[in-house]
């Protein structure tokens, strides 16, 4: 499915992807939708995950509450264009993007051009950190995200401050360089909160002042990110086009993916897995 938003200049994209499922993009992705609409920014939100947990979202959410408006990307409807469906009214000024798990490294680059923040919530177990090196290393070798962009940022999701695989998660995302811009608490008020199609935001303050604290840097990256006008580099498309209508990265050394420091390792941490690109792709 190709992605193709027909943006205007003031629109502010926010993409919020991992392959690993269940890491919180969308209780990310709906909360960040939540907050600007509620900050009165005319907010849109567009869901590519066929599971439509954020169209479910939507529909709960009361008439009453600040309104979004919601695109559900994976829907067909055969008597419009592909931009016609994914159109986005000339007066909202921020979208979020709630991207699908187990989404391929070349489909990744559809999804991060011409985004002004990409993030990425990280669960801190060892299987979803492997998962996130893998990542991270599509992105900056396939997706060509650069970390000197900044436009990178990832969100520590679900965390318990006092656990091993919590200091085992930050020690690790130091080692790659890339920021931790958020730290959400592992709290049951985000299951709430969706039940009700709201953000945390929404709740009785009284119920969630510990969950909005790890809001308050994420949303200032975010704010920053969002002031920061685009650069060709981030319009550019990484993927070439060849006869036959396949798109190959183009040809370039193999690089390795980022790798942990000793210290981390020391940390009982496995290395990170190499990145070895897939058959086919070259
Ligand atoms: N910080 C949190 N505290 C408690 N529960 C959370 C938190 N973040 C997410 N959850 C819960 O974890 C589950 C998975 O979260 P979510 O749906 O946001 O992940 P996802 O990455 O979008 O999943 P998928 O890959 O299936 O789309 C949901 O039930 C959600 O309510
Ligand atoms: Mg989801």
């Amino acid at each position: 499915m190709l992605l193709n938003i027909p943006a205007h200049p003031e629109l502010r994209k926010i993409v919020v992807l991992n392959p690993k499922g269940g890491s919180g993009k969308t209780t990310v992705a709906v909360n960040l939708a939540a907050h600007f609409a509620a900050n009165d920014c005319k907010t849109a939100l567009m869901d590519f995950d066929p599971q439509g947990s954020t169209m479910r979202w939507a529909h709960n959410r009361p008439q009453e509450r600040p309104f979004i408006h919601v695109v559900d990307a994976c829907a067909t409807n055969p008597r419009v264009t592909r931009s016609f469906q994914l159109r986005i009214p000339p007066d909202v000024r921020q979208l979020v993007v709630d991207t699908p798990a187990a989404m391929s490294a070349q489909r990744l680059s559809q999804f991060t051009r011409g985004a002004h923040a990409i993030l990425v919530p990280v669960l801190p177990s060892d299987m979803d950190i492997h998962a996130v090196s893998q990542l991270v290393a599509d992105l900056l070798l396939v997706a060509k995200v650069s970390r000197r962009m900044g436009r990178l940022g990832v969100v520590a999701n679900r965390v318990r401050e006092n656990t091993l695989a919590y200091r085992r998660l930050m020690r690790f995302l130091e080692s790659l360089n890339i920021p931790v811009v958020g730290q959400l608490r592992d709290s049951q008020n985000y299951v709430h909160a969706a039940e009700q199609g709201l953000g945390i935001h929404e709740l009785p303050p009284s119920h969630t002042a510990k969950d909005i604290e790890g809001w308050a840097p994420l949303i200032d990256w975010v704010g920053q990110r969002m002031a920061t006008p685009l650069t060709p580099r981030d319009l550019m498309s990484p993927l070439q086009a060849v006869p036959g209508g396949v798109l190959v990265r183009p040809a370039a050394a193999p690089v390795a993916a980022p790798t942990p420091d000793p210290q981390a390792l020391a940390a009982g941490l496995p290395p990170a897995r190499r990145y070895d690109p897939p058959a086919g792709r070259s």
